[in-house]
């Protein structure tokens, strides 16, 4: 009976750390209309200019790796690197969960 319980223990521990591993785009979202939106727009398809990178339906894993070099300074803007200081490594998987997911690029190998 006690293995029983430690069983399910270690796998309600595992749930919650997958879970935390994936992203949340719900609070992406909020994160997104808080900072994000005046320059990407809330669904990351606003272009300003041509300075300004679509983000909608990017990969997460670049937008992860985007936001973290900017966060590092291996990656350096003016505009930019600012808004990434802050951003924790669950902000930036939420972030990236929210705007992997929105319309925007498409791949044209698939289509
Ligand atoms: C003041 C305007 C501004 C704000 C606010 C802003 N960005 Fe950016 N962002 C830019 C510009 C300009 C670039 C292009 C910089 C460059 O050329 O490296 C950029 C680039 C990026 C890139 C790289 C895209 C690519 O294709 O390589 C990502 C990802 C990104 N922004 C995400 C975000 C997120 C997430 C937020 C909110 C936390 C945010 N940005 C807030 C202006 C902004």
């Amino acid at each position: 009976m006690i293995r029983l319980i430690v069983l399910i223990a270690a796998a309600c521990l595992l749930l919650v750390a997958l879970n935390a591993e994936a992203g949340n785009p719900n609070r992406g979202k909020e994160l997104a209309e808080q900072v994000c939106a005046s320059c990407h727009g809330m669904d990351g398809n606003l272009v300003l200019d041509d300075d300004y990178p679509k983000l909608g339906g990017q990969h997460a894993d670049y937008l992860v790796f985007a936001l973290k070099a900017y966060r590092s300074g291996d990656r350096d803007n003016d505009l930019m690197s600012p808004f990434a200081q802050d951003l924790s490594d669950q902000d930036i998987r939420d972030l990236a969960a929210w705007y992997s997911r929105q319309e925007g690029l498409i791949d044209l190998r698939i289509r």
